[in-house]
């Protein structure tokens, strides 16, 4: 996609380098034209038909200087022609020999030089064009002849002088009328070619003189300005005039000789158009002559009107030309405009192609593409049917077999009910079998209560999920039935010494609910504040009135609830992470379903502690009419009373009763129920200890028991780290640790073995198993102790190593080095171990089965028995040697750890 664009851009750039490159291919040629003056028609004449020409050619470009008859301006404005570098240069110079050098720089920079009118000082130019004004001196001469036979006096009046046609012009005059001998030259005045020139000189020299019979003036404009002199002399019919130029158009030559005033005029054409068409000759390479004269003639009554005629014709033709050069002018717009858009229009048409093309290819992309998806729909179709079938089926096996479940739950309750009941029954009955077994019978109330309770938020849940709940609806009077709830829990309160409040401001607040629902509702909120709220805590539950609505908030100051977890506590199956006590994870999900079946709204926050605001609308305008029932419902038969469990165990304290000889075990369970259960079986033949999971490792340090049995699931640290610790723990590392769990899974089993447990169980156990489990992890340890007692030598042996054989063999060489010392104490070694007195006594008792003080004793003996026999030390040398500073007690001792007195030992 990306490439064709960029193909795109390339064409259409092509085509436009295309379009302006043709424009460009045309070279232009610049010729450069420096005028002497433009003040007078002569020299605007001349302009102008350079300019008409080159029109005709649009490779040329001209550029006309105007001097203004300054002779320095002139030189200047060649000089920028030469520097611009222009192809052709046409001068007309105003004097000679000052515009002479600087030609010649045009001409020795290489640039084409051609002279027009007034020449310069030699032949350094291109081409020269003008008439020749020696003959225009000559013509008037002529006409004058040709006029007059008697004598005659002439008056001339010159041009500039300086300037080439002023003395051509009189040359060919004088020398013409010298030859007649009639005729003569009275008078010359010097005239600049302009009629203010000459006025003043003539008229005072009319005054002072016979008038003459002709006046030669060297062009028509001063011509003009010596008849208004005569005229105002009245000397008009006497002197005839000539002049040079013969313009055509109002005060031109010809109009003048019409008029009557000139008598005649020499023809003196401009030579405008004349040198454009010699520049063009020479930029096509062409061969041009160095001379270039134009014809001249005498224009007089006689032919007046002829020229005239001529020159209307020529004006015509000059504006035919005109006009057909706009025509053309116009065209070549048109003509340009036009290939633009001819050019636009293939440009456009090539993008057409190229696009059509391009979407004629993606006409067959897309084909293929939509055959390509057609296939994979259909096979997809046929999949999905597949699934369909098989979500159907799955459906239908999953429908029967959660009927299967629900049906099941329901045959649960009924069984379920008859054992509670026979059991309540027999419980009440205050005979003296069941004395015996009120703790075990309660047990049994408890629990099948919670699993009776269990089965019907299974079966809520089911009804839920199915929709198939009916509301019945009454009017309630909500405060008589939140307290109603609130004292199911005054006994639990009571025992845990929770402070649970109830607040309300107004006490006859109405509400329409289905009071079978929202007992459960409250009833679940509750038990669970009481679930998670430690003793010496607060519940707070209270009643707030809100325009519409009434709202009842439970407050606890429990563990609290994390606030990302404040949605998804309602989801069916979730509890809060920071929750560790077993739960099926429906009880919040059913409750906000009962509370959205009213439309009220449940929502949960968490400051210290959690809580609940339970959100009722007031009234029964946002009920279903069929739902709401005016009958009371009994309420007692409904509920359960004494729901909550009656069985919530005292807090465990040890039991130690059975003496310091007896083994003790540590039960480490956050289930108090069944922690009071095992305390119950274990105490006959053990001084049991009990930590709710809070303090396990604090309470096996501080009673180093002989056996452990611990849980995993436990609410600060579980089951696993707690083993871990104990066993990287010095002083607790011998202790054999059973697991009891009921994590069944074979990844927890590995995990609780390589955190050091010895014995793993699961619940539901069985109490023999159990019984004897502890059994045994006690032999194996009495074991162990017979094997240290027996291998104590070898304790420095690098085969016998593991923590114990380390703590052995450091409490070996601690005793060892005070063997002398005999003011060393059990303290003094316990603090060299970095243990308590009592730990160390625990854990020596433990591993070697004798006190500390018996095995320093029995240390010190078996050297003095050493020295006994290998040393030449006496008994009391002997006796100072090992530590004992009475050598009469050291006798007494070793005599009764041995059955020989050391006398008789050293003597054998
Ligand atoms: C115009 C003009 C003409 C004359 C010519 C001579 O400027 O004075 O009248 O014929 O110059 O160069």
């Amino acid at each position: 996609m990306k490439s064709q664009i960029k193909f795109l851009l390339l064409n259409i750039l092509c085509l436009l380098f295309l379009s302006c490159s043709k424009e460009n291919i045309k070279e232009k040629y610049k010729i450069g034209f420096s005028q002497a003056m433009t003040t007078d028609n002569w020299r605007r004449e001349m302009n102008k038909s350079m300019h008409l020409e080159a029109s005709l050619h649009p490779e040329i470009v001209l550029e006309i200087k105007d001097a203004e008859n300054n002779i320095a301006r002139q030189i200047t404005q060649i000089e920028d022609f030469i520097a611009d570098g222009v192809d052709v240069l046409i001068v007309s110079p105003i004097q000679s020999i000052p515009i002479t050098a600087v030609i010649e720089k045009a001409m020795d920079a290489g640039i084409p030089t051609i002279v027009i009118d007034r020449k310069i000082d030699g032949r350094n130019f291109t081409a020269y064009i003008g008439a020749n004004n020696v003959e225009v001196g000559r013509n008037a001469a002529k006409y004058i002849i040709s006029q007059s036979n008697e004598p005659a006096k002439i008056i001339e009046i010159t041009g500039q002088e300086g300037s080439s046609p002023a003395y051509e012009r009189s040359e060919g005059f004088r020398k013409m009328i010298n030859k007649i001998p009639n005729l003569t030259i009275s008078h010359i005045i010097k005239g600049d070619w302009e009629k203010a020139s000459i006025e003043e000189e003539l008229t005072k020299l009319l005054d002072s003189i016979k008038p003459p019979e002709y006046i030669f003036a060297h062009n028509d404009r001063m011509a003009l300005g010596a008849w208004e002199v005569v005229k105002k002399k009245s000397l008009e019919d006497q002197i005839h005039i000539i002049g040079v130029d013969g313009l055509f158009g109002p005060n031109g030559g010809i109009q003048l000789v019409k008029d009557r005033i000139l008598a005649a005029t020499v023809l003196y054409p401009t030579g405008g158009m004349e040198a454009i068409k010699l520049a063009e000759d020479l930029l096509s390479d062409e061969n041009i002559e160095k001379n270039n004269i134009l014809k001249t003639v005498i224009i007089d009554s006689v032919n007046v009107e002829i020229m005239q005629n001529q020159f209307d014709k020529m004006k015509q033709q000059q504006n035919d030309i005109e006009n057909q050069q706009e025509v053309i002018d116009n065209q070549i717009t048109t003509f340009k405009s036009q290939s633009k858009l001819i050019l636009l229009l293939i440009v456009l048409l090539g993008l057409l192609l190229i696009l059509s093309v391009w979407s004629i290819y993606l006409v067959v992309k897309l084909r293929k593409r939509k055959r390509n998806l057609e296939s994979s729909n259909s096979e997809i179709l046929a999949q999905r049917n597949k699934i369909e079938e098989f979500a159907k089926k799955l459906k239908i096996s999953n429908e029967s077999k959660i009927n299967f479940f629900t049906a099941l739950s329901h045959e649960f309750k009924t069984p379920l009910t008859l054992i509670t009941s026979s059991i309540e029954s027999i419980s009440e009955r205050p005979t003296k079998e069941s004395q015996g077994i009120s703790y075990e019978t309660n047990l049994i109330i408890n629990n099948s209560r919670r699993l009776l309770r269990l089965i019907n938020e299974l079966l809520d849940f089911r009804k839920l999920e199915n929709g198939s709940f009916d509301l019945r609806i009454t009017k309630t009077e909500i405060i008589p039935f939140l307290k109603n709830i609130a004292e199911d829990f005054t006994s639990e309160a009571l025992k845990k010494s929770i402070d649970l409040k109830f607040s309300y401001k107004c006490e006859d607040l109405e509400l329409y609910i289905d009071r079978e629902m929202m007992d459960k509702v409250f009833f679940n909120i509750l038990s669970n504040a009481f679930k998670f709220t430690p003793k010496n805590g607060t519940i707070h539950i209270a009643v707030e009135e809100e325009d519409e609505k009434i709202n009842i908030l439970f407050r606890d100051s429990g563990i609290g609830i994390p606030k990302d977890e404040f949605q998804s506590i309602f989801d069916p199956y979730m509890q809060a992470s920071n929750n560790t006590k077993p739960s099926s994870g429906l009880g919040l999900y059913i409750t906000r379903q009962f509370v959205e079946l009213h439309k009220g709204s449940i929502a949960v926050s968490s400051h210290q502690g959690a809580e609940f605001r339970i959100s009722l609308l007031k009234g029964r305008a946002h009920l279903k009419e069929y739902v709401i029932s005016e009958i009371q419902p009994d309420m007692d038969s409904s509920s359960n009373r004494s729901r909550v469990d009656n069985l919530i165990p005292e807090e465990l304290e040890d039991n130690i009763s059975l003496g310091e000889n007896a083994d003790s075990v540590l039960i480490i369970e956050d289930n108090l129920e069944l922690s009071h259960l095992l305390r119950k079986k274990l105490s006959s033949e053990y001084n049991v200890h009990v930590s709710d999971g809070t303090d396990g490792v604090e309470k096996a340090l501080e009673v180093i028991p002989d056996v452990i049995i611990c849980d995993l699931n436990l609410p600060d640290k579980d089951g696993f780290q707690i083993c871990q610790e104990l066993k990287s723990d010095l002083r607790t590392s011998h202790i054999p640790t059973l697991i009891l769990t009921a994590l069944s899974d074979k990844e927890s089993r590995l995990k609780a073995l390589k955190a050091g447990a010895d014995v793993y169980i699961t619940k539901p156990f069985n109490n023999e198993i159990l019984m004897e489990s502890i059994k045994s992890a006690l032999f194996n340890r009495e074991k162990l102790r017979y094997y240290y007692t027996n291998r104590i030598d070898k304790v420095n042996d690098e085969n016998f190593a593991g923590p114990e054989q380390f703590f052995l063999k450091d409490l070996n060489a601690l005793i060892d080095a005070n063997l002398r010392n005999s003011s060393f104490t059990v303290e003094d070694l316990a603090s060299s171990l970095q243990i308590s007195r009592v730990q160390l006594y625990r854990k020596v008792k433990a591993l070697l089965g004798v006190s500390v003080n018996e095995y320093i004793n029995s240390l010190r003996l078996k050297k003095a028995k050493s020295l006994l026999q290998e040393s030449k030390f006496n008994i009391s040398e002997i006796a100072y040697e090992v530590g004992y500073s009475s050598p009469g007690y050291f006798s007494t001792s070793f005599k009764k750890e041995y059955g020989i007195s050391p006398k008789e030992l050293k003597s054998s």
